[in-house]
């Protein structure tokens, strides 16, 4: 960042203190206000952080106005079109696509730290059948601390790399057995010889009694949907992971505080939300009244899959995944899909309605990914354990910029204090 010749002055109580204002490469300039409260004996206030910058940050740009998504300065729309999860992971990690030979190196290290712990496979079995899979995911991400304790030492720049690379790699296995699991089918290990995403896909649905035959039409969308969930700048997850990190904390329990915050849905539970909630509306002509209920303020309903704190504007991705959605059931022969002529019907009305037209919701990612999800044949429940398979990437490249950063501290919000003041103990027989 580099210092703007602007500065920003504050007034309060009668006196003048005068900010640092920087820029960054593109995008709003920051007030630099980390001597706010020694200067001024004041707290800033902004709850749900909507005009805070956090940390500087060389990994993923988002003009919510504009609707752009860049990883590294590369708009997504290329990266979907031209790339592959294994080099926008490199990206992400490196910060410049892969060569041919970086490349090589990259996926077969990937590709040979697939396999878990043996011993790990056992965790599975302690879970209740009925457990969600986001829950097995933080467990079992959460315990991987336990199995690679020569990895967790956050200030060796050796054992960092291991980690990550290990995540990268691992996370795939440890969402296929959740599904395994969960779907009361055998455990399906990994097979070296494809690629990351037909590999994931194999493992989620193999079964030992034939043979799985790879589409390249789904295995091509399942890694898009990879790539378009890699990472997201300094959503909640992310931050969530950062916070978790500022403390020293290893890097797998960072990641599982990640997964943790992921399920909520506003976030990316959001995926499974917007599939029930096309389910529930049912056919076009409730639409309406599913319509009526979002503009309620009296009722909690809100059309999932709509709106974003960042884009005020069509999400880039949401545009990639309804085209991965037609290529994904065109390719499996669905003709009719009821759920996809309500999501088509709903997008139409909403986007001429003027409560969402002056509020600037439009589709978000989530809109179209469960349709997809669900025609690749994945239940509900894995929905956001996809996203958190492929969000571990951005988690890590995160997380190590923030280690490598000589700037970071622990992080530590302020409050505005607003219970009582100072009371005295009272016994149990006075109250
Ligand atoms: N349906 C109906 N009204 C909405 C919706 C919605 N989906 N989203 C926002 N609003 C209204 C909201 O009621 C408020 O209206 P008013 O100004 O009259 O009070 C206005 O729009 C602004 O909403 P907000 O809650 O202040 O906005 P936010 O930036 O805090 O929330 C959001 C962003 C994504 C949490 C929210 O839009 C939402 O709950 N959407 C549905 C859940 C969803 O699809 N989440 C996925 C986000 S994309 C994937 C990811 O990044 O994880």
């Amino acid at each position: 960042m580099s210092e703007n010749a602007k500065s920003a002055v504050l007034s309060l109580g009668g006196k003048d203190y005068t900010f640092p204002v920087y820029d960054g490469t593109v995008g709003p300039s920051v007030v630099d206000i980390s001597t706010f409260y020694r200067d001024t004996n004041a707290f800033t206030y902004d709850p749900g952080f909507t005009a805070t910058a956090s940390c500087e940050s060389k990994i993923t740009y988002i003009d919510g106005d504009e609707g752009v998504l860049l990883y590294r300065g590369y708009p997504i729309e290329q990266l979907a079109e031209h790339g592959d999860f294994i080099e926008t992971c490199y990206l992400l990690l490196y910060g410049d696509l892969p060569n041919v030979s970086q490349r090589k190196e990259f996926e077969t290290a990937i590709t040979y730290h697939s396999m878990l712990h043996e011993q790990m496979t056992k965790f599975f079995s302690g879970f209740r059948r009925d457990a969600h899979p986001m829950a097995v995911m933080v467990g079992v991400v959460g315990a991987m601390s336990a199995f690679y304790h020569d990895s967790t030492d956050i200030n060796d720049p050796q054992q960092r790399e291991i980690a990550s690379r290990r995540m990268v790699a691992k996370l795939p296995t440890i969402a296929a057995m959740a599904y395994k699991y969960y779907a009361g089918q055998p455990l399906v290990y990994p097979r070296n010889d494809l690629s990351y995403s037909a590999n994931f896909l194999q493992m989620c649905f193999a079964v030992p009694c034939e043979e799985y035959k790879i589409n390249p039409v789904l295995s091509r969308a399942m890694d898009r949907i990879f790539i378009l969930h890699a990472d997201h700048e300094q959503n909640a997850s992310t931050s969530t992971v950062r916070l978790a990190g500022s403390s020293g904390a290893n890097p797998f329990a960072c990641i599982a505080a990640g997964i943790a915050c992921l399920w909520g849905p506003a976030h990316g539970g959001a995926n499974e939300a917007a599939l029930t909630m096309l389910g529930e509306i049912g056919t076009p002509d409730r639409i309406p009244e599913f319509v009526k209920r979002a503009k309620d303020k009296n009722d909690p309903f809100r059309l999932m899959g709509f709106g974003h704190r960042v884009y005020k504007n069509y999400d880039p991705r949401a545009k990639i995944m309804q085209k991965t959605a037609h290529e994904v059931l065109g390719e499996l022969g669905i003709q009719d899909d009821p759920l996809l002529d309500v999501a088509r019907e709903l997008e139409q009305v909403a986007l001429n309605d003027e409560y969402f037209v002056e509020r600037k919701l439009y589709p978000n990612i989530d809109f179209y990914s469960g349709i997809t999800l669900r025609a690749l044949g994945f239940p509900t429940t894995m929905f956001t354990v996809l996203f958190a398979l492929a969000r571990t990437v951005g988690w890590i490249a995160q997380w190590k910029e923030m280690i490598e950063d000589p700037h970071q501290r622990i992080g530590r919000p302020r409050q505005l204090y607003t219970g009582p003041t100072h009371r005295e103990y009272k016994p149990m027989s006075n109250r």
